[in-house]
């Protein structure tokens, strides 16, 4: 078989056979493909796109390019996974009440990048907590605790890893088959059997807009279900932060008050749509018992010890999380006030994540270290009415870094005089 035959293929909007995508799949994993012919090939599959068939067979391959995570042995294994947001710290709420229903939750999670926060990240501000454990540890303590959080491990999906660093570079990220095939080949490599997805839009989101979202999500759901997974995906609001904590142990702090029921109510509102779609879908209950058996994890407290009892287990140091101990103190605060009387008619995400990045709670590189302590409060959001010289938000870090962040972050707010339409955070459910 020949690269070229397959370039010309799809250049010319032919599907792929599954031997061809078998072929290409091998060559990016054992690199006897170059980087030239793989560009080629993603550009040609941006612009004339995949059919489903296709995407399903590249999806399984690349999963299978590594290791593949064996679960089975643990029961109602559930899974799930964010598009990427700014101030989403909803696995950390999520994981604990689908636990506390009695899901396992054995999760691999990544580290921030850009203006995207990570859940590794936010789990390292607590002290003690241990992000790489050996996968026989990970699964007893998920089997033990009905929840288990850490960082890659392993050689999940190479494939997709070559792939993207070229995707990357040359302008072929936005397809929706190859963004698909990418998060779903990690997600089934990782073993679950219930894997639910928030896909977001936004302007702090990859999808722009409700309707690419749900293009992207019907793709990986299909995936999903066709790999044998139970799969389901919420489709939710990005163009606001999730919450008011942008930051590390901030998030981290936030995500306890979701935990006890005292958390803002679009956060609150996710982290129970995801957690009881978790269980919906691994008990086979209905989506009315689902939540109010989530709210009820809240309500109780079991959802919060869950959360104490894993951390512990993994080494950290849970009375951070029940306020015995303090995080450590930031540098520096700084206040950011309305130059404005109005309402708030929009929060650019993007430009939020970017400015709690600048505190030091992001890196631009993922060998950058962090400031856990940093970030950002917003005091005001979307919707509010603000008057002039009031808080609109709170920066934390060090003095030189949150005076540059403040300039930067004003610049998300648009402040007018008219009231902006309410929002709901998920926009709709796809199974
Ligand atoms: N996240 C991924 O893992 N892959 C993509 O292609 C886009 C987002």
């Amino acid at each position: 078989m020949l690269m070229t035959d397959i370039i010309e293929k799809k250049r010319d909007k032919l599907p792929l056979s599954d031997k061809e995508i078998e072929f290409f799949v091998s060559g990016v994993t054992d690199k006897s493909i170059p980087d030239y012919q793989i560009s080629a090939l993603l550009m040609a599959i941006l612009l004339n796109g995949m059919d489903r068939r296709e995407t399903l067979t590249l999806t399984a391959l690349m999963a299978k390019s590594g290791d593949m995570l064996n679960l089975s042995d643990l029961p109602h294994t559930a899974d799930k996974h964010s598009t990427g947001g700014v101030g989403d710290k909803t696995t950390l709420a999520v994981a604990p009440i689908a636990a506390a229903l009695g899901c396992t939750v054995a999760k691999m999670s990544g580290r921030g990048l850009g203006f995207t926060g990570g859940t590794v990240d936010k789990l390292e501000s607590i002290t003690g907590y241990k992000t790489a454990l050996e996968t026989t540890e990970f699964k007893k303590i998920a089997k033990e605790y009905g929840m288990c959080v850490t960082g890659q491990s392993g050689n999940f999906a190479p494939a997709d890893k070559r792939l993207y660093a070229i995707r990357d570079v040359t302008a072929t990220v936005n397809s929706i088959p190859l963004i698909a095939s990418s998060i779903m080949s990690k997600k089934l490599a990782a073993g679950a059997q219930t894997i639910v997805l928030d896909v977001k839009f936004g302007s702090g989101a990859f999808m722009k807009t409700a309707e690419d979202a749900e293009k992207l999500a019907r793709e990986m759901v299909e995936i999903g279900n066709g790999a044998g997974r139970k799969t389901a995906a919420v489709i939710t609001d990005m163009d606001v932060p999730l919450g008011f904590a942008i930051g590390n142990a901030l998030e981290v702090e936030e995500a306890v008050r979701v935990l006890k029921g005292e958390g803002e109510e679009a956060l609150t509102s996710l982290c129970v749509a995801l957690a009881a779609k978790m269980y919906q879908i691994s008990f086979g209950k209905t989506e009315e018992e689902s939540i109010s058996a989530a709210k009820k994890a809240i309500a109780d407290g079991s959802a919060f010890k869950t959360l104490c009892a894993a951390v512990r287990a993994q080494g950290g140091d849970e009375k951070l999380l029940t306020g015995e101990h303090k995080f450590p103190e930031p540098a520096a605060s700084l206040e950011l006030l309305s130059p404005a009387d109005g309402y708030i008619t929009a929060m650019n995400s993007e430009t939020v994540g970017k400015a709690a990045a600048m505190t030091g709670a992001g890196r631009e590189r993922l060998d950058d270290s962090i400031d856990y302590s940093a970030g950002i409060i917003l005091s005001k959001k979307y919707g509010d009415y603000v008057q002039k010289g009031e808080r609109l938000a709170t920066l934390y870090g060090e003095s030189r870094r949150i005076r540059d962040a403040r300039e930067r972050l004003l610049g998300a707010y648009s402040i007018e005089e008219s009231r902006p339409p309410k929002k709901p955070i998920v926009y709709k459910i796809i199974e």
